[in-house]
């Protein structure tokens, strides 16, 4: 998205966005998964277009649940696999880990799992109608841990209002990351919108990791690293 001031002699402005689009080499498999599976498991948006409507995406109305930046997609796969009763839709920007989900897809033979090439914050604000999401699972974030980088972290108080329109009341929004600078940012931030959401754990309370979490890829390299990981869970009011 270009934010311009219209009007002034000032170059249009990128806004700030949490990602650094890094193309990498897709394997032969990924190549054949987009021109293969991407028309079956794919979903192609842009922010002109309506809201998404997933009772026709998924061809029935049970419980959506949905996943910012999944990386490889193999723990998202995993959960969708295991919670048939729930439709699970995953977005990244980034193509090979795109192309990655889609195999899983396929080799899971998975129905309830659909996937989305876009920034996850567009995604949020413009594709999606309020109160529609049973929950959103945002794990191991991009950390930015450089203080100058830090207006790059994608949990932030904007991020949180644009959940609070799209989950449902009751529904759940789940963060996890291996940063104790982020993981305290994310206390505060979420903690601090408590007239949306209930920190179910307790306010100033980390959630304990609940079993239905897989190991994620970068929560792996985490612990290799002797990283603590923190849970945070919080139903919406
Ligand atoms: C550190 S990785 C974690 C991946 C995975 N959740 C895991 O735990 O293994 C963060 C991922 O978020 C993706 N990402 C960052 N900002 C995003 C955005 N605005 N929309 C979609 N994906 C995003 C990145 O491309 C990256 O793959």
């Amino acid at each position: 998205m270009i934010v311009s001031d219209s009007g002034s002699n000032t170059p249009p402005r990128r806004a700030i966005r949490s990602f650094v689009l890094r193309e990498g080499r897709l394997t032969s498999a990924q190549e054949r998964a987009f021109n293969d599976l991407w028309p079956h498991f794919g979903v192609s948006w842009s922010p002109t277009a309506a809201a998404l409507d997933f009772t026709s995406l998924f061809g029935n109305s049970q419980p959506v649940v949905l996943e910012i930046g999944f990386g490889n997609g193999e723990s998202l796969a995993e959960m969708a696999e295991r919670d048939p009763a729930r439709n699970w839709l995953g977005i990244e920007v980034h193509r090979p880990g795109v192309g990655h989900l889609l195999l899983e897809i396929e080799r899971r033979g998975l129905t309830n799992l659909r996937v989305m090439r876009q920034d996850a914050i567009e995604v949020l604000r413009d594709g999606i109608a309020p109160n529609t999401l049973d929950a959103v699972q945002l794990f191991f974030p991009d950390p930015w841990p450089k203080t100058r980088h830090h207006k790059r972290r994608i949990l932030s108080p904007e991020l949180v209002a644009l959940l609070a329109r799209v989950i449902r009341s009751g529904g759940i929004f789940h963060a996890a990351t291996d940063w104790p600078h982020y993981a305290e940012q994310m206390l505060t931030v979420l903690d601090g919108a408590s007239a949306w959401f209930e920190n179910t754990a307790g306010v100033g309370r980390y959630a304990p990791r609940p079993a239905h979490r897989p190991l994620t890829k970068f929560e792996q390299r985490g612990e290799r690293l002797g990283h603590p990981v923190a849970d945070l869970i919080y139903r919406r009011r």
